[in-house]
């Protein structure tokens, strides 16, 4: 089973969005697709129960007791966490997948709070590269701002312990199509390609990687 994990302890950076459009996107490809929401507040969910049942389905799942219970025959598992996640939980987010996608804001706070969680996940010693692969996204960006050029300046030169550079994979820009898809439980590739070939462009570099063995942790 392919296990994608969306995590970045800042609230409101997007995780409930790049998750659901990944969730999307491989539904689009005929796969058995399972969305879990491991956030109380249920953003994933939400989204889930707005999809219509003439789309390619997607199964939900959250989290009881601490642990998640996978329909049989999945094989995209996406998961969607919460924001404030570390200590523990996060190590136990990290065991659950084999690749982690962490969109980052371009904003100084945002990209201060990703320092210090980067930091603290590479303190997990033997974690990342070698049990989960991480890229980053830069998502709801303006661009043609300086904020924007600061966030790509910085996404484009993060350091892995290992001194290799840590993977930044695109620029998502803020647009209305990603409200817009939401709405009715959708993501950005189930709208008219017409209307979203932007968008559609810009995600094409995380599909690749996702869609790639490098996305994989050694074996
Ligand atoms: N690229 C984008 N363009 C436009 N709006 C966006 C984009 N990405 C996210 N948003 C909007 O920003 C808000 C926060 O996004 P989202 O809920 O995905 O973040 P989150 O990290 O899941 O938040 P939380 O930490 O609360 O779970 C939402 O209203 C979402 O619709
Ligand atoms: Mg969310």
């Amino acid at each position: 089973m392919r296990t994608i994990l969306v995590l970045n302890p800042k609230g409101g950076s997007g995780k409930s969005t790049v998750a659901t459009n990944i969730a999307s996107y491989f539904a689009t490809q005929g796969r058995n697709v399972t969305l879990a929401d491991c956030d109380p507040q249920g953003s994933s969910q939400d989204w889930l129960a707005a999809r219509s049942g003439s789309r390619n389905s997607i199964n939900g799942a959250i989290l009881k007791n601490h642990s998640l219970e996978i329909p049989k025959g999945t094989d995209v598992l996406v998961l969607d966490t919460p924001a404030g996640v570390s200590d523990k939980r996060l190590s136990k987010f990290l065991s659950q997948a084999q690749t982690m996608v962490m969109p980052v804001l371009a904003s100084p706070i945002d990209m201060r709070a990703a320092e210090r969680f980067l930091h603290e996940l590479f303190s997990l010693k033997g974690t990342v590269n070698n049990k989960i692969k991480i890229a980053t996204v830069a998502n709801r960006v303006r661009e043609d701002t300086l904020a924007a050029a600061k966030l790509e300046y910085y996404l484009n030169h993060i350091k892995l312990p290992n001194g290799k550079k840590l993977p930044f994979m695109t620029m998502l820009r803020q647009s209305q199509n990603y409200i817009r898809a939401a709405e009715s439980g959708l993501g950005i590739f189930e709208l008219a390609p017409s209307k979203t070939y932007y968008d559609r462009e810009q995600w094409a570099p995380l599909l690749r990687w996702l869609n790639s063995n490098k996305s994989l942790p050694k074996k």
